[in-house]
């Protein structure tokens, strides 16, 4: 069934995904976990964590995969960091139990300057929102910083053909393909390891059935 959606609330939906706030932006943390959790699986495996890696995820939503990912890492630890307040509270009160043992931890930051020292982590990862990324080039540069060497970073996104299909697309997101993302990654000091196309079946956000074209791309420190 499709839901008719005014130019308004589209406007309003686009907001929300890009930064997810008040009750309107837990409910559409909700629906984006449950949308992206193939994507998000898919990021997990492509990183190939080893079971004491040390994990910083970037713009995590409600978080609901954390327990998924703690039983790879059963001695490693995860950090994951948002610039939205209701997607960072929402994952502190999803997963208190892994906060509280210390096994993981929630920081919110203003999404420019990763709070980190220089070579802190084995692995990043981020889902769905290279889209938002005010200056890519300069976030690769603090994302390359702050991983050890060898470090890896995935980067989870749908493909520039699926994305310009959504009535919700606008002027916050910048959709990427693969000749965009080999571009950008060739201005950064990152190798570009792996290019990988999948595609899985969702619901886009209103309401309708569609087939998803998304890229998880390697990269390595
Ligand atoms: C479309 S949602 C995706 C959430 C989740 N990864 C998923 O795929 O379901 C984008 C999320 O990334 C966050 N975000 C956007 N830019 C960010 C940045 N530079 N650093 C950290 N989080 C960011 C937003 O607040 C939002 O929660």
């Amino acid at each position: 069934m499709s839901i008719e959606m005014t130019q308004e609330q589209l406007k309003e939906l686009e907001q929300q995904l890009s930064c997810p706030s008040g009750n309107n932006g837990k409910e559409v943390g909700k629906v984006m976990n449950e949308s992206n959790i193939g994507m998000t699986r898919s990021a997990i495996q492509h990183s190939q964590f080893t079971t004491d890696s040390n994990v910083l995820e970037i713009g995590h939503g409600i978080c609901g995969h954390l327990p998924e990912l703690m039983q790879l890492i059963p001695h490693g630890r995860y950090t994951g960091i948002e610039l939205s307040e209701t997607m960072h509270q929402e994952a502190i009160l999803l997963n208190q139990n892994f906060v509280r043992e210390k096994r993981a931890a929630y920081i919110l930051y203003d999404g420019v300057k990763l709070p980190f020292n220089n070579n802190s982590f084995d692995h990043a990862f981020t889902v769905n929102t290279i889209y938002f990324w005010k200056n890519p080039g300069a976030f690769l540069s603090e994302i390359h910083r702050v991983l050890k060497p060898n470090g890896k970073c995935v980067i989870a996104f749908a493909e520039k053909e699926f994305m310009q299909n959504l009535p919700f697309v606008g002027e916050l997101f910048t959709a990427y393909d693969k000749a965009s993302i080999q571009n950008l990654m060739g201005s950064t000091s990152f190798a570009l390891t792996a290019y990988h196309q999948h595609t899985d079946d969702v619901k886009n956000k209103v309401g309708e059935k569609v087939k998803r074209l998304y890229a998880v791309v390697e990269l390595t420190k």
